[in-house]
């Protein structure tokens, strides 16, 4: 049971303060279905308040409607009850605000990565040229610098999720919204791409929310986890990560580490009444991929685009 361990290690109020950035108010979500012709609701009564330059995790058992929320929250979704609101302003549908990055890179095949970032600032009519540039910036930003003009397939899978994290920081969004996005990657290049979101995310101070079902991998990263029950989902708990910044590896061997991770399995748990751990999927990449350079340190490249 997480009693006792859980009152030692976290601290579960939510701090309402004046720079919250993202507000979800009661969001509830019911979908019809029409074979049994009856609704059944997905998300109960969700509130929840992310700060300015936050990184939020959110876990849940799977098929809890995590994407749901997220779908939501980007405007992709309404929901049948309540109201997301950004700087105070009710989200009504997708905007240019908030940037969803999805499991699946889903790059473009037929364009090269810098006609990838260039076509979001194309759409925002950025002139071609200067599109481009600014795209080879981004690449180089999230240490693709030299690969512009490969394709989506002639890279491994981190690599062509760092392309699409570029892509979508390229249009400068206020907030990113990340679904499961390292699911599908071996647990090595996770954990590297883990480092390389935080050092991103340090560089550039976005407002995250990160849906995951990897216990660590959300605990490594966030300011609070999210912690959803089980359908209809509702917050089970906000668990307050008190690890200094810059994190780095040896952060998961650290006892707090493992306590956190114990109380959120339990969590977890007992909100499906299953007895299984939850853990990330993993696929490797081919032997033909190509290993990307380090990211080093450099500066988010300059976003005024003039549309
Ligand atoms: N538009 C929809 N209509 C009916 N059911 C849906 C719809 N969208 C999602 N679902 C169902 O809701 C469940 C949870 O979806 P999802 O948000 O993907 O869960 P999670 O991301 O937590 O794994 C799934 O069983 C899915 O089939
Ligand atoms: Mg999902």
């Amino acid at each position: 049971m997480a009693t006792g361990r859980g009152q030692c290690l976290v601290k579960t109020r939510q701090r309402e303060t004046m720079d919250a950035a993202l507000v979800l108010k009661g969001i509830s979500k019911w979908f019809y279905q029409p074979r049994l012709n009856r609704s059944t609701p997905v998300l109960a009564t969700i509130d929840l308040t992310v700060r300015a330059r936050e990184f939020i995790s959110i876990v849940g058992p799977s098929g809890c409607d995590k994407t749901t929320l997220l779908h939501i929250v980007a405007g992709l979704l309404q929901p049948s009850g309540g109201q997301v609101l950004l700087n105070g302003k009710p989200v009504a549908g997708p905007g240019r605000d908030r940037a969803v990055v999805f499991q699946n890179a889903a790059l473009l095949p037929w364009r090269t990565l810098v006609r990838n970032i260039s076509y979001g600032l194309e759409c925002l009519k950025v002139e071609h040229r200067e599109a481009l540039s600014r795209a080879e910036s981004w690449l180089d930003f999230v240490g693709l610098n030299g690969f512009g003009l490969h394709y989506p397939h002639e890279l491994s899978g981190g690599m062509q999720q760092r392309a699409n994290l570029a892509r979508e920081l390229a249009v400068d969004p206020e907030v990113l919204l990340m679904d499961e996005p390292f699911a599908s990657l071996d647990a090595q290049t996770r954990e590297v791409m883990q480092g390389e979101l935080l050092s991103i995310w340090e560089r550039t101070r976005k407002t995250v929310v990160f849906v995951t079902h990897q216990i660590s991998e959300a605990i490594y990263l966030a300011d609070r986890v999210v912690v959803l029950s089980s359908r209809p989902a509702r917050v089970q708990q906000v668990i307050e990560v008190d690890l200094p910044r810059p994190r780095n590896d040896s952060i998961r061997e650290s006892t707090w580490f493992r306590e956190c991770e114990g109380l959120i399995r339990d969590l977890l748990r007992n909100g499906t009444g299953l007895s299984g751990v939850v853990s990330g999927r993993t696929a490797t990449c081919g032997s033909d991929r190509q290993v990307a350079p380090p990211m080093g340190n450099r500066r988010p490249p300059s976003t005024s685009d003039g549309a």
